[in-house]
């Protein structure tokens, strides 16, 4: 308890209830959700997160179906219009002068996210954007930002950006740009199905980023620069990089019982498993698995990778029988794009490339019936007082 004394109030216990944020003339006694979990603050028909079965729709249609038989261009259009064009075409974008210009006085040391960010705010600024937002411009964005990753990415190596191959559908055209070879087909097809199961995946943190920032009807490029940043943060942006070292720490099949259980007993956690939503398999690294035992250059521990999941699952299970703890979409999204050539420090924009769909389609929707988005907080500050004199 502690007891206080208020300037033009009785001598008032507030201490314990403080906590509660009552102040005397300022009760408030409204429910208040740390991190806002459990609260519904948006309608959408655009992705579906059913965590106990499992399960993640776009507009209705299963995840699994749509890396079988899409595109990542053919589910972005189906996330910005509703339609299903199973052949629909998007290539990679040119890249303006003034984008250009800001990738390239940026320090090479730059992290990739940080050069993201950037260029999308550059384009923002090159492109005289008006609310509402449209699917053809979150077209153009979703269609620009991988030539300045690539561009970036070479830049930083001392090389030359090279072109968009308008010939080429999105992802094909990136790791174009980013290697200066075009890709077999194999390698094509792993890195799309990654884009399309990355593409969307309900009210996450950078998600409602960009909605908080369109309801204020700014522009899709400042909501998806203040999505890229949401992104950028540890809890959001994923850990395949690190699945990649822990698996290299493993280092055969025989020690990873023993690798699993010492790194529970350290209390650390094994990264690529466990959700905040999902208590089923992550139905995202279902599609993953099959793409990755596909592949015709998988990195060499996709096999360890797998011997170490079936370790993990059972271990897991013996130590948490009250929380389902699954794999989930990072264990396997690290084999393809290690895979696919990519190095681990691109991951994470990678990541925020293949969100650039999900992020404009919700711009789309929360500006189709806007309502300013501004939540309250419970004050539990000082209560009313003179200034000391
Ligand atoms: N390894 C070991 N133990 C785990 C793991 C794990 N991967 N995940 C959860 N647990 C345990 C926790 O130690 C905790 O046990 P305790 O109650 O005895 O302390 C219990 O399960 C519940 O954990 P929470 O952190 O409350 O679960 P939450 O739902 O908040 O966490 C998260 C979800 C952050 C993904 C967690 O499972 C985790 O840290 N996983 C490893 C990192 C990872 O794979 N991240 C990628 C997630 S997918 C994505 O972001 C796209």
């Amino acid at each position: 308890m502690i007891e206080e004394h208020v300037p033009g109030v009785p001598h008032v216990t507030w201490g314990r209830i403080a906590n509660r944020g009552y102040h005397p003339g300022m009760s408030d006694e409204r429910p208040y959700s740390p991190g806002l979990e459990g609260v519904v603050a948006a309608e959408t028909g655009l992705g579906y997160v059913d965590g106990e079965r499992g399960r993640l729709l776009y507009r209705g249609y299963r995840i699994g179906d749509l890396v079988e038989h899409g595109t990542y261009p053919a589910v972005a259009n189906l996330l910005w219009t509703g339609d299903w064009d199973a052949g629909h075409r998007l290539s990679t974008g040119e890249l303006p002068r003034g984008v250009l210009d800001t990738l390239r006085a940026l320090p090479n040391t730059a992290k990739p996210m940080d050069a993201l960010r950037t260029a999308v705010s550059a384009w923002g600024a090159t492109q005289a954007l008006t609310w509402p937002a449209t699917a053809d411009q979150a077209r153009a964005l979703t269609a620009f930002s991988p030539s300045a990753l690539a561009a970036f990415a070479r830049l930083r190596a001392g090389k030359e950006p090279i072109d968009p191959d308008p010939s080429l559908n999105l992802v094909e055209g990136f790791l174009y740009q980013l290697n200066g070879t075009k890709p077999d087909a194999g390698t094509a097809r792993a890195l799309d199905a990654y884009f399309v199961v990355g593409a969307e995946h309900g009210l996450n943190a950078s998600t409602f980023t960009a909605r908080v920032i369109t309801s204020t009807r700014s522009d899709l490029a400042s909501a998806v620069a203040g999505a890229i940043g949401a992104l950028k943060g540890p809890l959001h942006g994923g850990a395949p990089s690190e699945v990649v070292e822990q698996i290299h720490q493993v280092g055969s099949v025989e020690r990873a019982e023993q690798w699993v259980k010492e790194t529970l007993d350290k209390g650390e956690r094994l990264m690529g498993f466990g959700h905040r939503v999902y208590r089923a398999y992550d139905p995202r690294a279902a599609a993953l698995r099959k793409v990755a035992e596909s592949m015709e250059h998988p990195p060499e521990w996709l096999a360890l990778a797998t011997a170490v999941e079936d370790v993990a699952l059972r271990v897991l299970e013996e130590r948490h029988p009250e929380r389902a703890l699954k794999t989930n979409v990072e264990f396997y999204a690290a084999p393809v794009l290690m895979g696919v050539g990519l190095t681990p420090d691109l991951f994470p924009a990678t990541f925020a490339l293949a969100r650039h769909a999900g992020w404009t389609a919700h711009v789309i929707e929360q500006s189709a019936d806007n309502r300013l988005i501004r939540p309250d907080a419970r004050y539990i500050g000082p209560a009313e007082r003179d200034l000391p004199s």
